[in-house]
């Protein structure tokens, strides 16, 4: 029987949403907060502000025990355990932007009850920020208590696109804190998830084998500090990839192959090994950033990071010089850029490749004709500086077009009949950055990461020629010539 605590969960963004919406599904009374009024009123009238495969449907199941609203006074005092979801956007110069964290801390303190209730950050944020807010708990508390907020870290692992799964079936829940208590009272929360006691919903159900999550209790600047690890070993080892990816294709290996064969590795593991447009999304880059700003303030260089986020600007600028090595000049030209998200199954744009990849576009003086399954209308909001048309089907992008940067790999995407929509091309030449073309449709020039490219044979030829040159982010060196059927 789950022991129900009263929750509030304060930021309604990816993180909070789920959050939220998954304690009310475990059997919690849930209060979501927000100082965004519109996104409040959306969440009233039972509409979600953002794109989460699944999340509507837990949002339905759990309706009976979650309200919304933007209001402190009433959130606040109630509550057993208060979360902080607010966002930590990256400033500058790399550092976390904390404004949001100390203004949620402040409003919580102004509303405590003056009784025992933990704080737990979900926000990513640096070491010693846990510490940061107890104080500014303690500041800004109606009465001083001394160990009346008990202030715990609970990092955030979820992926956008598949948060219910990674939320009901976690590898691991980490609690950090100084207080035993708050601890135990976490436990008490998660109990449901430590013991997987709750019915799983139809539409994420358990997986075969999967028994109950690690739990892993440190101490509150441990447990900060494992979020941005987490997170910059996952953004180096894509890094890896990328950075062999591009020798693949100067020796002539597949780096497909080659993530399998060493994936196969149980020391390295085969996930997050694949070469493509390079990271993106709200974590990695603001993550790695934040972590080397950290090292700088303690005078320590973080060299490893920094060439990881080297190799990932790099990646980028290697799809414009994919596509100026067919079409040569850009300006005038008109390209189709497919998939806005930085990642199939989610709307989120920031930090997308495809971004930056319509923004040299611009630059360059190209036509550029953008298509997303689910993300449209928040670029037509968020992306208002960058110059497109958008498109209603992947044909329509394609119709005319003298290139397609296939940019996320969305199973619509990966699932066209490429011979067929591509047919309507001016130039059929396709830059796969997502590496999700399993062969090179007749009649196609077709440029993948990591593999030799496959240039289209000439009229009444059969099979592809390999290109006898390679010109890689500026340099050309010699490729193995051949011919693939
Ligand atoms: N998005 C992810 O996949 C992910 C995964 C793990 C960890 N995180 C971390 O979780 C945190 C939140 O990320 P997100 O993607 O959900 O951000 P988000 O921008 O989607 O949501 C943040 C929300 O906080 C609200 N907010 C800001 N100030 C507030 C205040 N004072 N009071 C109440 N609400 C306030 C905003 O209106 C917004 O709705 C970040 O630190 C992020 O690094 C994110």
């Amino acid at each position: 029987m789950t022991k129900s605590l009263k929750v509030t969960v304060v930021g309604t963004g990816y993180v909070g949403l789920g959050t939220a919406i998954m304690l009310a599904y475990l059997g919690h009374e849930v209060v979501g907060l927000d100082i965004d009024q519109a996104k409040v009123d959306m969440l009233t009238n039972g509409e979600l502000p953002i794109y989460e495969p699944g999340l509507d449907q837990l949002l339905l199941d759990s309706q009976a025990r979650i309200r919304w609203t933007t209001d402190y006074a009433t959130a606040i005092p109630s509550a057993d355990v208060i979360f902080i979801c607010v966002g930590t956007p990256p400033n500058p110069d790399g550092s976390p932007n904390l404004k949001y964290v100390a203004q949620a801390a402040q409003s919580i303190a102004r509303n405590l009850n003056g009784k025992t209730q933990v704080v737990v950050n979900k926000s990513t944020v640096p070491v010693g920020t846990g510490d940061w807010v107890a104080r500014i708990l303690e500041e800004n508390a109606k009465e001083y208590h001394v160990n009346r907020y008990l202030v715990v870290s609970n990092p955030e692992f979820l992926r956008e696109g598949t948060a219910l799964f990674d939320s009901l079936y976690p590898d691991r829940i980490v609690l950090g804190s100084d207080s035993a208590e708050g601890i135990e009272r976490m436990k008490t929360l998660y109990a449901p998830l430590i013991e997987q006691s709750f019915e799983p919903p139809a539409y994420v159900p358990r997986p075969a084998g999967y028994v109950e999550p690690e739990l892993v209790a440190t101490a509150l600047s441990s447990a900060e500090m494992i979020k941005y690890a987490a997170n910059s070993f996952l953004a180096l080892k894509i890094s890896f990839a990328n950075e062999i990816a591009g020798l693949c294709e100067r020796v002539g290996a597949d780096i497909g192959e080659v993530a399998r064969g060493i994936g196969s590795d149980a020391r390295i593991g085969p996930r997050f090994l694949s070469a493509g447009a390079g990271w993106g999304g709200s974590c990695f880059g603001k993550d790695t950033s934040a972590l080397i700003s950290t090292g700088l303030e303690y005078g320590y260089d973080m060299p490893i990071l920094q060439a990881a986020i080297e190799v990932n600007t790099r990646q980028r600028s290697l799809i414009i010089s994919k596509l100026q090595m067919h079409l040569h000049r850009l300006k005038g030209k008109r390209v189709a850029v497919l998939g806005m998200a930085f990642k199939p199954n989610t709307d989120d744009l920031r930090d997308a490749p495809a971004h930056d990849t319509i923004a040299r576009l611009n630059e360059l003086g190209a036509t550029v004709v953008a298509h997303d399954p689910i993300a449209m209308p928040r670029a037509r909001r968020e992306w208002q500086h960058l110059n497109y048309h958008e498109a209603s089907s992947v044909l329509e992008a394609l119709r005319g077009a003298d290139a397609v940067i296939i940019a996320t790999e969305w199973d619509e995407y990966r699932n066209q009949n490429w011979g067929a929509v591509s047919s309507g091309m001016r130039q059929r030449v396709i830059i796969d950055t997502r590496n999700i073309l399993t062969s090179r449709p007749e009649g196609v020039t077709l440029e993948q990461i990591g593999k030799r490219q496959m240039v289209a044979e000439p009229a009444g030829q059969a099979g592809a020629q390999f290109a006898d040159s390679v010109t890689v982010a500026g340099a050309s060196v010699a490729a193995v010539p051949g011919t693939l059927s």
